[in-house]
């Protein structure tokens, strides 16, 4: 009995609202423990404040004059933008972003210093305001060339191509600072998924256009992706060749599309063009 009232304990928040949406949480998140009683909490879809009554949260709404996440808009394309934040700046915001994201996400453990950490917001903006489908989180500098260190896509809006997005933006960042990154790890399942998908899709498509040979050092300067996981997707899908010491690329054109084929869809694109960024310093 002991046990079940531990394991019960563990998931405190079983839903909240944000903006349109009640979604039904998948892990638990350590807010503070004043909110612990509460069963649904109620998110300001701006600020990321939360409430543990609806009438706060109207209270609260009609005070608010966010309309965006806080800080800069570093890309516009369409509908969609993508807002960054320093943690540093906006300490309340990335905390509570925290709190959130770690209803989704498992083995991660997000509460160091946001200070240390910028937040890549994604958002599908109308007359409404700009209203947050996703996010992940970088270090401002990491030791191990990681490009990205917690990634999400609020379930509403999942499996409709942001996450890859979110991906290659990551990517088009370390491209802008010339350097290769790579995410933190460990990945969840379907980070892991993500990913293999992204990084198949990206190689395939260099691969298919390249005449020639090319090197995997080659591959990695033109996308930014780690030399590593460049190696461990090209030996899943068999691309690989051991050859006197040294791993050989084969990429026989009808394999590649066969793969090609398999890889699915390739998603919302990064357009290089309306990114307006440059490096943390
Ligand atoms: N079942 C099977 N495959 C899936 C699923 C699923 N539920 N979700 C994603 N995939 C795979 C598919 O291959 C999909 O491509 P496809 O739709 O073309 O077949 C691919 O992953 C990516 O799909 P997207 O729509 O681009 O990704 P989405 O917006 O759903 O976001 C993400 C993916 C961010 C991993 C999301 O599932 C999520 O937020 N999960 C919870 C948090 C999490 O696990 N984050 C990663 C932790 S690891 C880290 O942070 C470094
Ligand atoms: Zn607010």
């Amino acid at each position: 009995l002991r046990e079940h009232e531990e394991f019960t304990k563990v998931k405190n928040i079983a839903t909240i609202e944000l903006g349109r949406y009640e979604i039904e949480t998948w892990y638990f998140s350590p807010f503070p423990p004043e909110y612990n009683d509460s069963l649904k909490l109620y998110f300001c879809e701006f600020c990321l404040n939360f409430m543990k009554r609806k009438e706060q949260l109207q209270r609260h709404m009609r005070k608010c004059d966010l309309k965006h996440p806080p800080g800069d808009e570093i890309y516009r394309s369409g509908t969609l933008s993508m807002f960054e934040v320093d943690g540093k700046k906006n300490k309340v915001y990335g905390q509570n972003l925290c709190y959130l994201a770690k209803l989704f996400l498992d083995h991660k453990t997000l509460y160091y210093d946001v200070d240390l950490f910028l937040f890549y917001i994604l958002c599908e903006c109308d007359d409404r305001g700009c209203h947050m489908v996703g996010y992940f989180s970088k270090e401002k500098h990491s030791e191990e060339s990681y490009n990205l260190a917690c990634i999400l896509t609020l379930p509403p809006y999942q499996r409709k191509g942001y996450g890859k997005f979110l991906i290659a933006f990551s990517y088009e960042l370390s491209k802008k600072e010339g350097k290769v990154g790579t995410p933190e790890r460990p990945l969840s399942d379907l980070g892991l998924l993500s990913y293999r998908g992204y990084w198949t899709r990206v190689l395939l498509d260099i691969l298919k256009k390249h005449k020639g040979n090319i090197s995997i050092k080659e591959l990695s300067d033109m996308t930014a992706i780690k030399a590593e996981d460049i190696l461990n997707t090209l030996q899943s899908l068999e691309l690989i060749q051991y050859r006197k010491g040294q791993h050989v690329i084969c990429a026989d054109p009808k394999v590649l599309d066969r793969h090609l084929k398999a890889a699915g869809r390739g998603g919302l694109e990064v357009d290089v063009s309306k990114l307006i960024w440059t490096p943390y310093k």
